[in-house]
C-alpha cells in the first residue's frame, strides 16, 4: 500500500513505518492517524511481517505531537471523538498487536508523539531524543493514553510532575525513568532496533503474541497470575512448543512455524 504521509518498507520481515511530514516535525494530523491505522492493519494481516518499527522522518523529530492547527475548530464532543477515534484506531491497536511494534525515537517525542512511543511495546531512543507531554501549555491534557501508560511505566509521582510541568526530558533521563530501554547514537538507531527484532524473530511467534497479551493485561492480583497460567497452558496446544522442546533435546536450533 502507498501512503501520503508515511513511507513504509519491509526488510527481513520487519515493517518499517516512517511518519513523513518532517516540515511539520511529523505532527499527527487526521491523515497521519488514518494512515498509521492502515499501516498497523498491514502488520496484523500480512504474514510476511513479523514485527514493526515506527519512526519519524528527518533528524529532528519522531513526532512533535498532535497537529495543533486542527485544534482550533474542536469543541467538547468533537474533542472527545478525536481522542476516542485515535486511541482505538492507532494507540490501542499498536499496544494490542500480536506482533512486536517498537518505537525508534529519533528526536522530539512530544504530546501524541510521546504517547505513540508509549503505545509501542518498547522504545529505543537516539541520543538527541526529547520526551514530553506539553499539553498543559495549550490548556489540554494528554488524550491518547498518556496519563494511563506513562503512569504505569514511571509511577504516579513522576507522571504527575512530567505532565503538570509539560517539561521535556532528554534521552538519558528517559532511559533512567524506564521510558526508553536503550539510548544509541542517531546513525545507529534503526540498525540497533532491527537487531533486537531479529532476535525476537528467532522465537516462537505464538509465544511472543502471548507475552504481549499477558504483559498488557498486567494485574498484580490473582487475576494477573491466573491469566498467565491460562496462557502458559495454551502454549502446549501449539506445534511450536513441541518443536522448541525437541530442538533443545536434539541440540539444534528450533524451526518455529507459528502454529
Ligand atoms: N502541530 C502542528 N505543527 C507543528 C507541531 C504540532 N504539534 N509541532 C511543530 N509544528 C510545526 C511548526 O508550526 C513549524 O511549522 P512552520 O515552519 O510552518 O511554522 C514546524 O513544525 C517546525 O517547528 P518549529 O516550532 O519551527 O521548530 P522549533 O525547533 O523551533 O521547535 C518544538 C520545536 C518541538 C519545540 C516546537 O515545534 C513545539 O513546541 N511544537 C509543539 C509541541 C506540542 O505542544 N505538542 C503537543 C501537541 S498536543
Amino acid at each position: 500500500m502507498t501512503y501520503q504521509t508515511l513511507v513504509t518498507s519491509l526488510e527481513n520481515n520487519i515493517f518499517i513505518i516512517t511518519i513523513n511530514r518532517p516540515e511539520k516535525l511529523n505532527a499527527l494530523n487526521k491523515t497521519v492517524i488514518e494512515e498509521i491505522s492502515a499501516a498497523i492493519d498491514e502488520v496484523y494481516n500480512n504474514d510476511e511481517i513479523k514485527s514493526a518499527i515506527i519512526t519519524g522522518a528527518g533528524e529532528k523529530a519522531f513526532v512533535a505531537g498532535a497537529d495543533i492547527s486542527e485544534f482550533l475548530t474542536l469543541e467538547k464532543n468533537s474533542g472527545e471523538a478525536l481522542a476516542k477515534k485515535g486511541q482505538q484506531a492507532v494507540f490501542d491497536k499498536i499496544e494490542n498487536s500480536p506482533k512486536p511494534i517498537v518505537a525508534a525515537v529519533n528526536g522530539f517525542a512530544l504530546g501524541g508523539g510521546c504517547e505513540l512511543a508509549l503505545a509501542c511495546h518498547f522504545i529505543i531512543a537516539s541520543d538527541n531524543a526529547k520526551f514530553g507531554q506539553p499539553e498543559v501549555n495549550l490548556g489540554l491534557i494528554p488524550g491518547y493514553g498518556g496519563t494511563q501508560r506513562l503512569t504505569q511505566l514511571v509511577g504516579r509521582n513522576r507522571a504527575m510532575q512530567f505532565i503538570m510541568t509539560g517539561e521535556m526530558i532528554n534521552a538519558k533521563d528517559a532511559e533512567q525513568y524506564g521510558i526508553a530501554n536503550k539510548v544509541v547514537s542517531q546513525n545507529k538507531l534503526l540498525d540497533e532496533t532491527k537487531e533486537i527484532l531479529q532476535t525476537i524473530h528467532t522465537k516462537a511467534p505464538l509465544a511472543i503474541a502471548k507475552v504481549i497479551e499477558v504483559i498488557n493485561n498486567f494485574d498484580h492480583t490473582q487475576q494477573g497470575y491466573d491469566f498467565e497460567i491460562k496462557k502458559f497452558g495454551e502454549c502446549f496446544a501449539t506445534e511450536d512448543v513441541k518443536e522448541g522442546a525437541n530442538a533443545f533435546l536434539e541440540k539444534r536450533k528450533p524451526n518455529f512455524k507459528g502454529r
